[in-house]
């Protein structure tokens, strides 16, 4: 072994880490703030550059720019660009509607889609845009009058039975729709005013060898090559209101849309991230945290492991497997990647450690205050003892989730049991054929998508691994099949795709057509229904358990949060994040400035061509861009000889914030986020300023995109395009 001997250029760069690292905990900024809470921190982001009004990121006069920001489907954020209601998102957030338009014929992931005016816009059933128009804590009109330690079904009851009374009369007030949620754990109620739009049309779509590019080998990687972008538009009915899809729709006219800055930013610069993180969880106790670093995450990173090398392989060998399981593979794909960067990141800044220290100060101050908050003490004993008792059953729920459950097949049993329901409703022959054909006729998107020889291969990988994770919890059904299958995966997977009706449409087709009444007992013995039954019951005894643990937590987390907003020094000053419109704010910032080359801030066109390989799919650039890039074609989106592509910031973001605006100081478009690098997943529960990130594709990659690769430049005639 080499004897490590710290040089002189060593010393330097220590140096120059150790004082980013200082510099970059004074300016990144953990939080995700409420637009409400925006005043409250108008001096701080003023201070870090903001220079506009926070008054006009939002007010309560419907002129902010929260009228420029959508929920996007029911994950994402978008941003409206121009007064005909166009929206940016990410190429991901756009992927399963363009999935659903999109055959071998059309392929639009091989092909692009690019609309040449409003009549080519595709419709996109089930796509839903969500505007919030204002926000109010109404948390006095929830929780008046109740003892903080009311818990269990009553306090829900009285709680939902409020809510419910309240989002009624103010929809009613304000013409739009109130949603009530509660926040800081439940010791804060906000009303939140929306408008969801239904008809949304597909505008333009890069192929995947642009919006994919780098796949899942550089998802949640830094540097960057993926062009992850798609708009689309949102049409309203009569009075610019929303309507369901009718053709004669018109596009939104939209007030508030976002200004495009296209002369770029550098690094330092303010930024600022509106949109929709889905789930933190950063005010946990260490027990809770490590039932995710010790048990949830591990278990479904090693199942996933193995479901995904059994995807690969069939994909790869067959484009019309791979048409069916990419976006599929994309979701499983993407909390795998993200866990191992979490527990990586959780590692390396001893979380738990922290936070048990902090739990021991807290302790502290709980004695001190016994007389007012008298159950303050016991709550973290209390977290200990309920997390150490369901510990197996969560185990247990993980794998089943994540294994047995991870079976298409398996999880397609339960609609033997709809089936079963037409034979128990004593139809007649005819009746009975005709409903069972018109039940059937509901699994036809499943199949769309489903590979019965991938989903046998997968069977072989998972069904192993449940028998050894969890050998006390194998239902008798199942011990019974594997010993009468020789003790043989392989072989009983084999009888359980040859028997099954569910692993082929056109079978389970035929046996409606032409079933007869003493067919139920067929169904019965179908093995998909026997394993889907099968597990029910060890899978039910240890769900109960986790939920009621889960109850118990959320009751003392409460009573945590409760305590702890009453110290500053303990006071969380943002809420979790719950799918609400937030603000995150910080400045474009590298990740290791004096690393590899890199690990600068942005990349760009010519980085793409670098890591470009024809023999990798996710690596193969089109030929149109290719042409392009050949005589530097970039037209008026050409910076120094090149086009950016992404950039790193320090923003807090999260699952969500994808197809999030992102915005300079003067509230301006400069790009859209769409991911975040391995080394700060955690962020999403506990946020290392050294190490958190957020990624966004530069504005001027999309439109150069946009219009010199899609041809699509008439889009651009509608935006507000600034410089300087
Ligand atoms: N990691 C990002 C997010 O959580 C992007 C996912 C899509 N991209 C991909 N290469 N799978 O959604
Ligand atoms: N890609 C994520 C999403 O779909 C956003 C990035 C993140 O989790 O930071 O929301």
């Amino acid at each position: 072994m080499l004897k490590k001997v710290w040089s002189y250029s060593s010393i330097v760069k220590a140096i120059l880490f150790f004082s980013t690292f200082i510099t970059s905990v004074s300016s990144a900024k953990e939080g995700m703030w409420l637009p409400s809470q925006l005043k409250q921190q108008e001096a701080d982001m003023i201070a870090a550059g903001l220079q506009v009004p926070v008054d006009k990121i939002y007010n309560e006069n419907g002129t902010g720019l929260n009228n420029a920001v959508v929920l996007f489907g029911r994950g994402c954020t978008g941003e409206v660009i121009s007064s005909k209601g166009l929206v940016l998102t990410n190429h991901h957030c756009g992927y399963g509607s363009v999935q659903a338009q999109s055959t071998t014929l059309t392929d639009y992931f091989a092909n692009g889609f690019w609309a040449q005016n409003n009549g080519e816009e595709l419709p996109c059933p089930g796509l839903t845009v969500t505007f919030i128009r204002k926000m109010a804590n109404v948390t006095g009109r929830v929780l008046y009058g109740m003892r903080d330690t009311l818990r269990g079904q009553v306090r829900d009851n009285i709680i939902a039975a409020r809510i419910k009374y309240l989002e009624e009369k103010l929809s009613k007030a304000s013409g739009m729709d109130a949603t009530i949620k509660p926040y800081y754990d439940g010791n804060q109620y906000w009303v939140s005013y929306t408008e969801t739009f239904k008809d949304i049309r597909l505008v333009g779509f890069p192929p995947n060898g642009i919006g994919y590019f780098g796949g899942d080998f550089e998802n949640w990687a830094w540097p960057r090559h993926t062009g992850d972008f798609s708009m689309f538009r949102i049409y309203a009915g009569a009075s610019n209101k929303p309507a369901a899809y009718a053709k004669g729709n018109k596009p939104y006219n939209a007030k508030t849309f976002f200004k495009i800055n296209a002369s770029g930013y550098k690094e330092g610069d303010f930024t600022m991230v509106y949109g929709f993180p889905g789930t933190t969880k950063e005010y946990i106790s260490s027990y809770q945290l490590n039932d995710i670093y010790t048990i949830s995450d591990p278990i479904r990173i090693a199942a996933r492991t193995r479901k995904l090398e059994v995807w690969d392989k069939n994909m790869n060998a067959n484009r019309d497997v791979f048409l069916k399981y990419t976006s599929k593979r994309a979701g499983v794909a993407n909390g795998w990647k993200k866990w191992q960067g979490e527990v990586k990141g959780l590692k390396i800044n001893d979380v738990t450690t922290k936070k048990e220290s902090y739990e021991r100060t807290f302790e502290q101050w709980a004695i001190a205050n016994d007389s007012a908050y008298p159950y303050a003490k016991d709550l973290l004993a209390n977290m200990q003892v309920n997390t150490i008792y369901a510990d197996s059953a969560l185990k247990t729920v993980e794998y089943i989730n994540e294994t047995v459950f991870g079976i298409e097949l398996v999880q397609q049993g339960g609609f033997i049991g709809r089936l079963m329901a037409c034979f128990r409703a004593g139809l007649s022959r005819d009746a009975l054929r005709d409903t069972l054909q018109k039940v059937c006729a509901t699994t036809h998107a499943f199949y769309k998508n489903y590979d019965v020889q991938t989903d046998k291969d997968v069977f072989k990988a998972l069904m192993p691994m449940y028998f050894s994770a969890c050998p006390h919890d194998v239902p008798a059904y199942y011990k019974a099949q594997y010993s009468d299958h020789n003790n043989d995966f392989g072989l009983w997977a084999d009888d359980v795709y040859k028997v099954s009706l569910l692993g082929d449409e056109e079978k389970l087709k035929n046996f409606a057509a032409n079933a007869v009444p003493a067919d139920s007992s067929r169904l019965l013995a179908d093995p998909a229904w026997q394993l889907y039954t099968g597990m029910q019951g060890i899978y039910k005894a240890n769900t109960a358990v986790v939920t009621a643990t889960n109850e118990q937590m959320s009751y003392l987390n409460r009573l945590y949060m409760k305590c702890r907003m009453q110290k500053d020094d303990f006071k969380p000053s943002y809420p979790d994040a719950n799918l609400t419109l937030r603000v995150a704010y910080g400045r474009v910032k590298g990740l290791d400035p004096d690393g590899p080359a890199g690990y600068s801030y942005q990349t760009n066109i010519d980085d793409v061509m670098s890591v470009a390989n024809p023999d990798v799919e996710v690596f193969r650039v089109p030929a149109k861009l290719k042409e392009l890039y050949g005589p530097r074609d970039y037209g008026r989106w050409a910076v120094h000889g090149t086009v950016p592509v992404a950039f790193l910031a320090d923003n807090h973001t999260s699952g969500g914030n994808s197809g999030s605006p992102v915005l300079n100081a003067k509230g301006e478009l400069i790009g859209t986020n769409f991911d975040r690098p391995w080394e700060g997943t955690m962020s999403d529960l506990y946020f290392d300023p050294a190490l958190c990130r957020n990624i966004s594709l530069d504005i001027r990659y999309t439109l150069f995109i946009v219009e010199k690769f899609g041809g699509a430049g008439w889009l651009l005639n509608e935006m507000q395009i600034v410089k300087k």
